[in-house]
């Protein structure tokens, strides 16, 4: 076990000069690692955040890019997860201030929208699976308002003659997940984080392995706490304890951007959620005009984006809102979520003195981001997180 404290390996000291003062290195730079990274900045420790991409995130393959930014605890909640339910409204509590304080920090805005989510149904099935849900939901004492087809339509006048009725939740928001990433990237490098490309290969306690951009492999660093923020990727990264490794699973998602052509107003002001014949869709729109609709749910470790996804995406988002195809495809890309066995977040140390994982967070990384920083603040402060986190450690899965 390599001594505690802010040291740095041999190769390491060449490569990234300064690294001797870090106290801490984050390991992924998505939303969870750099709201992790910027905190722990913010409470005055040193750190040092690594990602593949380095402090261009479009260089890398980050859940975070193709995420859609919904804050919707209420309408992504389903029968049987009662302890997400809990983690992800706490979530969606802290998030606000939690932004408010980051614009603040950053200088920029997230385009966080507070005019709520309406789910729309468009047959006889679909309004009955959207009022078991309601009913479950309601049981649970959540905000769900029901409203019919002439409701729907007075609230989204772009909304297809055919929409049967819906749901309105007010309390689930979005954010703009691309600006708000930015966000905690000049938060983060204000607040004194050093970011580097790198890729980790090996983590250990208090010691990480990384390939560096343009180093030969295998440089050490070492520092008193590593986080380790990989997504998806968390289960092809050595050191970390096999059964939280295997724990973690890949599951691919196809979104689109659209974007609005000068002198169309726009289609959408809420969030809007269908079910198309057993399908879900989401559309979430943005202050700047873009329209983001999505996704597949797939079992699968590519990022293809397949015809057949985006004619889908396209023919159901269209079915709800036709002025849809009035609407310029500006983007279609595919990410990975991080899954886990059993849709749950992982958080905690990793069993190693030092160690912390944060990752897992599935549908809800960009949701989770706030209180996952808060959690490992106190984590790194010698404290438990939140008592919502308590079903979320990675000891479960040993
Ligand atoms: N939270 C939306 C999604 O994962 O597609």
């Amino acid at each position: 076990m390599p001594a505690k404290g802010a040291q740095v390996g041999t190769t390491s000291r060449k490569t990234v000069p300064g690294t001797a003062a870090e106290d801490v290195i984050v390991v992924g730079g998505g939303v969870t690692g750099t709201a992790i990274a910027w905190r722990a900045a913010a409470a005055g420790r040193g750190v040092l955040l690594i990602d593949p991409g380095g402090d261009d995130p479009r260089a890398a393959d980050m859940a975070t890019m193709v995420a859609a930014g919904m804050l919707a605890p209420v309408s992504e909640s389903v029968f049987g997860e009662q302890h997400l339910l809990t983690l992800n409204l706490h979530a969606a509590e802290r998030f606000e201030s939690f932004n408010q304080e980051l614009e603040a920090a950053a200088g920029l805005s997230t385009g966080l929208r507070a005019e709520g989510t309406l789910a729309v149904a468009y047959d006889h099935g679909d309004l009955t699976a959207l009022d078991r849900l309601t009913t479950f939901r309601r049981s649970l004492g959540l905000d769900a308002e029901r409203l019919d087809a002439r409701e729907c339509r007075r609230l989204e006048p772009f909304l297809a003659p055919s929409t049967r009725g819906g749901v309105l939740t007010r309390g689930d928001h979005s954010v703009d997940n691309r600006r708000y990433l930015t966000a905690l990237r000049v938060a983060a490098a204000r607040a004194g984080v050093r970011i580097v490309a790198g890729r980790v290969t090996r983590v250990a306690d208090g010691e990480v392995r990384v390939a560096l951009a343009g180093q030969p492999d295998g440089a050490r660093l070492t520092a008193r706490h590593v986080i380790v923020a990989t997504g998806q990727a968390t289960r092809s990264l050595d050191g970390l304890p096999g059964p939280v490794r295997r724990a973690v699973r890949p599951v691919k998602g196809q979104i689109l951007r659209l974007r609005h052509p000068a002198g169309i107003p726009p289609v959408l002001r809420h969030s809007v959620r269908a079910v198309v014949q057993g399908r879900d869709l989401y559309l979430v729109p943005r202050q700047d005009g873009e329209l983001v609709v999505g996704a597949t749910q797939e079992e699968r470790e590519d990022r293809d984006v397949t015809a057949g996804a985006v004619h889908e995406l396209l023919r159901d988002a269209v079915t709800v809102v036709p002025a849809v195809s009035e609407l310029i495809l500006a983007e279609a890309s595919a990410g990975l979520r991080p899954g886990t066995s059993d849709n749950g977040p992982i958080l905690g140390l990793a069993g190693q003195d030092g160690l912390i994982i944060a990752t897992g967070h599935f549908r809800n990384g960009i949701l989770l981001s706030a209180v996952t920083a808060d959690a490992v603040t106190a984590l790194l402060g010698g404290h438990p997180p939140d008592a919502a986190w308590a079903p979320f450690t990675p000891a479960r899965f040993s």
